[in-house]
């Protein structure tokens, strides 16, 4: 099959071994949404008139299943994505503030891309860690207790590049990074 999407062998070949795993080739829609989105990061019209082909479906047996799942995505986010969870422990302790302090110092609305596409902002259900919340996460960094007091400095650090450097805000995945090579 032809590669206008300009796919990777690795997901071609991810999806050549998902669909003959399912008894009829529609079932496998989603996964191969999903992968094609991984690589992506958004699935498109011409993504799904592509996919609808890969599985014999029309292009509309797609785009409703990315229109109407939230995880998937039509557009891609900016190039630094931040998602804040709005779930009620993180709500409780003040993740409405700190949604609100990111769309001002972001200069982005939440559930948008900056219009310079360097940011977007995302507030979503729970991010898994509700017994430290506010819980934020950047693209794949996990951040504790960014309430709205510490938000706006977390956004500034962010916005200079210097939040990997940040002691104040280490991340968990660095955290652990750090205790596993102590
Ligand atoms: S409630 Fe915020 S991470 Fe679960």
């Amino acid at each position: 099959m032809s590669n206008p999407l300009n796919l990777s062998e690795n997901t071609l070949s991810k999806i050549d071994e998902v669909v003959p795993k399912y008894p009829e080739k529609r079932s496998a829609a989603l996964m191969v949404i999903h992968l094609v989105q991984d690589e992506l990061g958004a699935v498109n019209d011409f993504a799904c008139e592509w996919i609808a082909n890969r599985l014999d479906l029309q292009p509309i047996n797609i785009k409703e299943l990315v229109t109407f799942y939230p995880m998937l995505r039509e557009k891609p986010w900016g190039r630094k994505h931040v998602r804040v969870c709005r779930t009620l422990p993180c709500a409780l302790r003040g993740s409405y503030a700190t949604c609100k302090s990111f769309e001002k110092k972001l200069g982005v609305k939440e559930g948008h891309v900056r219009e310079d596409g360097e940011y977007s902002l995302e507030f979503m259900e729970c991010l898994a860690d509700c017994g430290q919340g506010p819980v934020v996460i950047v693209d794949e960094k996990t951040y504790e207790n960014v309430d709205g007091d510490r938000a706006e400095k977390f956004a500034d650090l962010l916005l200079d590049g210097k939040l990997d450097e940040s002691d104040e805000f280490q991340s968990y995945e660095d955290a652990l990074l750090k205790k596993t090579e102590e």
